[in-house]
């Protein structure tokens, strides 16, 4: 990922979901820190993502052309019918608005090629960096309900099909206040309080992460 993040997580995703080989689309890709990962395992990707900002930040890299961003919305068709192997939302599912949460699926399933498969990687609910987005608001604050109901939208979703479930976690080191405030922009709380709780967890924070994997009906 990059150099805060250490993470057994896309290996596993790539073993699991067999990406060797594979076309992939990567929903929410961000500024492409997980993308980068990714593309070590399959054959192509195509990251979309609607932050135009994110993805201009992205784009400012060196790719090879096995990658290509794209700015737009999963709740948007935007690709043929059976253009993917695989489809995976990197941590994206609970920032689509709840109402929207089908539709997101059904077009994931709809680019998809029969044996497909769509692999959805989520927020868990354990890990002290959880524990500073509910005390300092840091990150993206209190998501517990929108990650809940993502969960509930996928494990209900009538074109998917359950194959496996695992969690990972993910690791952040903060070696400095600069770099935490940075990265997780808290909104509460003050400079002592965020030393102490980063000192008190040995200057890394940790995320449980989990994965679900799913064929299509
Ligand atoms: C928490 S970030 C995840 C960034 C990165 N993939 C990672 O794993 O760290 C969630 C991303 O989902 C994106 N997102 C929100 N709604 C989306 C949608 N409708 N279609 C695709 N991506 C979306 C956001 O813009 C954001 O970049």
């Amino acid at each position: 990922m990059n150099r805060l993040t250490t993470s057994n997580v896309v290996p596993r995703i790539a073993e699991s979901a067999s990406l060797s080989g594979k076309k992939v689309l990567e929903v929410g890709c961000g500024k492409g820190f997980r993308t980068a990962e990714l593309l070590r395992y399959c054959s192509s990707l195509v990251a979309i993502d609607p932050d135009k900002g994110a993805i201009a930040w992205a784009t400012t890299g060196k790719w090879p052309e096995t990658v290509a961003f794209q700015v737009g919305s999963i709740t948007d068709p935007m690709f043929p019918k059976a253009s993917f192997d695989v489809v995976i939302f990197t941590l994206s599912l609970h920032h689509i608005p709840e109402a929207h949460m089908g539709l997101a699926i059904h077009n994931a399933v709809s680019v998809l090629k029969p044996e497909g498969k769509i692999v959805f990687l989520e927020p868990g609910s354990e890990g002290s960096l959880l524990e500073a987005e509910l005390l300092f608001g840091a990150g993206d604050g209190d998501e517990r309900t929108q990650r809940n109901f993502a969960y509930e939208v996928m494990t209900t979703h009538p074109r998917l099909s359950f194959r496996k479930e695992f969690y990972e976690e993910e690791r952040f080191r903060y070696p400095n206040i600069r770099l935490f405030r940075e990265h997780l922009t808290p909104k509460l709380g003050g400079i002592e309080e965020w030393l102490r709780f980063l000192v008190k967890h040995n200057l890394e924070l940790t995320a449980k992460r989990r994965v679900d994997i799913f064929g299509v009906k």
